[in-house]
């Protein structure tokens, strides 16, 4: 299993896409759109104040039944946000995301913003991480063989 940081450096994209809590959730959804990502972290100035997902807009504004262009960021963001630290390994943050039945992490270094890691960054890891293995027993049965 890889490191945060390690996990980190290989996405594509580096960029930390945040948006303010006075901003609508109809522009957070349309920037999710944009980026193709589904979580926005939520802050104002340096301070991080939670993380809005697709499953918030899709409990509290579709199932409500509410107005996405007429409701705050900060009604239906989920303040309590879940950090892990960069030295961290691939196994702990996907048993953070199963136990805590979460899809994002935020990557704090020292109080510092540093990323975001999804489900999907580490299920990459994993597949590459299997790849690696069957590609070694592959190579140590033909070496036995012949
Ligand atoms: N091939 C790849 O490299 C790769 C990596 C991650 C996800 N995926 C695929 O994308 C689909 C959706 O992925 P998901 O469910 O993990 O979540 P997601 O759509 O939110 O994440 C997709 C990517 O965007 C990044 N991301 C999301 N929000 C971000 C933000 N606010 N700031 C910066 N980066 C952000 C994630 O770290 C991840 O790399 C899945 O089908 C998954 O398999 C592919």
């Amino acid at each position: 299993m890889k490191s945060v940081a390690y996990i980190l450096k290989s996405k594509p994209d580096q960029t930390i896409y945040t948006i303010a809590p006075t901003a609508s959730v109809f522009d957070a959804v349309k920037l999710m759109a944009e980026k193709n990502i589904g979580a926005l972290v939520v802050t104002e100035g340096d301070a991080i104040l939670g993380i809005i997902t697709e499953r918030d807009y899709a409990r509290k504004i579709v199932l409500m039944a509410r107005m996405s262009r007429e409701t705050p960021v900060r009604e239906i963001m989920t303040a309590s946000v879940l950090y892990v630290r960069p030295d961290q390994r691939s196994e702990e943050c996907m048993s953070l995301m199963t136990e805590k039945r979460l899809r994002h992490l935020l990557v704090m270094d020292g109080g510092e913003l540093i990323g975001l890691i999804s489900i999907g960054d580490l299920v990459k890891d994993i597949i590459s991480q299997q790849k690696f293995i069957i590609r070694q027993l592959e190579q140590y049965i033909t070496g036995e063989l012949g």
